[in-house]
């Protein structure tokens, strides 16, 4: 199975992970080698709740019984879509919001960018250094790095790259920009949480210039820092947040969530300007309301902001001496090991998988060690992780 996955899968990596996976369930991967493995990265933000959650695998069972996909997004009535955006909309911070789903993050960050262009009439960007949102080439563009931009050039032309996280720097947004792209807390650069005042700053400039704030919550959504929305720990209001990632409860999905007198120029001059086929699968949307509801039913938001608690004072606390470390850092279940080199970033991440624990460095910052864990930890498997994160580091 090895040698087909290398021969017949287009390899995006020189050396992927290529665990053989037979199932998954809770916290776990199960591999065909017989080893069980802690997904300390949730399928990279997508397992919230956990692998396979009892609740999930029933609404999808439900959904395939009545109806697979019928027809491209936005023309029929599909209870599955439906019910899942009202509550979609009853959550988020954004004011009247109404939903446009897709498939991905990406395309998210594509329907976003092309809204906000078309409500404003402005062509211009503001996004921040160390960003991502996605591969595609609008979310592309938005990303800062030249490493990852440069093979692909040219790309979108009007995009400005402010350092995240400077208040001063925000003054230079002005009334050309049609909308400011963000991610509450930098994922790929390295779990980077603003202080206190940059997002409310940043809400205040665009009110003051007329630009739209497109909040990208794809990593950051459904409990993971501890709140359901990380714009929440800094009460901002953004004018259209992307999702995706564990929106699906495991299913491919994606969503932009914005105002409605923004969104209703999707409907105009022309209609159907911006339409997918499979955007809003009726059973992603059917297993993402089901894992929804279980986030909130057995109390996940709390639990990751509890074990988020727990991971980041014992690490600081075990750590703070540690050699190889340079810095601990995050909010709720979303943290970050920065260590002083790259071998020592490697090593560690080497370690934790023979310990049976999955851990990733991130694309922007190959000293860094990015964790996600699941949120429905319990408190024993949170001691067990650490157990094995403290062995790890020994080694080093
Ligand atoms: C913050 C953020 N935005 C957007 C994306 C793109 O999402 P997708 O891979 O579903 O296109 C990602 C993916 O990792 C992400 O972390």
């Amino acid at each position: 199975m090895l040698n087909d996955f290398l021969t017949y899968l287009c390899q995006t990596s020189p050396e992927p992970l290529a665990l053989e996976i037979e199932r998954a369930e809770g916290i776990y991967l199960y591999t065909k080698d017989g080893r069980r493995y802690v997904d300390f990265i949730s399928g990279i933000g997508v397992a919230n709740i956990g692998h396979g959650h009892p609740a999930v695998r029933a609404a999808i069972v439900q959904q395939l019984a009545k109806h697979l996909h019928v027809m491209v997004y936005g023309e029929y009535v599909q209870e599955a879509q439906v019910k899942f955006a009202k509550r979609l909309c009853e959550l988020a911070p954004i004011d009247d919001g109404v939903v446009f789903f897709c498939n991905s993050g990406a395309e998210a960050i594509e329907g976003a960018l092309k809204t906000a262009r078309k409500f404003t009439g402005r062509t211009k960007y503001v996004a921040f250094e160390g960003g991502y949102h996605g591969d595609t080439f609008g979310a592309l563009s938005a990303m800062s790095s030249a490493y990852y931009r440069k093979p692909f050039e040219p790309l979108l032309g009007e995009f400005e790259f402010f350092p995240f996280d400077d208040l001063n720097a925000l003054q230079r947004i002005d009334d050309s920009v049609a909308a400011v792209l963000f991610e509450p807390v930098q994922g790929e650069a390295g779990v980077r949480v603003p202080s206190q005042n940059f997002l409310s700053a940043l809400r205040e400039r665009c009110n003051a210039v007329g630009a739209l704030m497109i909040a990208d919550e794809v990593m950051t959504g459904f409990g993971r820092t501890g709140k359901l929305f990380a714009c929440e720990h800094w009460n901002v209001r953004p004018d259209i947040m992307c999702l995706a990632k564990a929106l699906g409860g495991g299913l491919p999905l994606g969503a932009f969530i914005g105002r409605r007198e923004i969104m209703q120029t999707l409907s105009q001059n022309p209609p159907l300007a911006h339409v997918t086929t499979f955007g809003g699968h009726p059973l992603s949307c059917a297993a993402g309301l089901a894992a929804l509801e279980v986030l909130f039913e057995e109390k996940m938001i709390e639990r990751s902001a509890r074990n988020g608690e727990q991971f980041l004072s014992r690490l600081r606390q075990e750590l703070h001496e540690h050699k190889a470390v340079k810095e601990v850092r995050g909010l709720g279940s979303f943290f970050a090991i920065e260590f002083q080199n790259e071998h020592a970033t490697q090593q560690f991440v080497q370690n934790c998988r023979a310990a049976g624990l999955i851990i990733g460095w991130t694309l922007h910052r190959t000293t860094v060690v990015r964790a996600a864990p699941p949120l429905c930890m319990n408190g024993e498997e949170v001691q067990d992780a650490l157990a094995i994160i403290y062995e790890a580091m020994k080694a080093l």
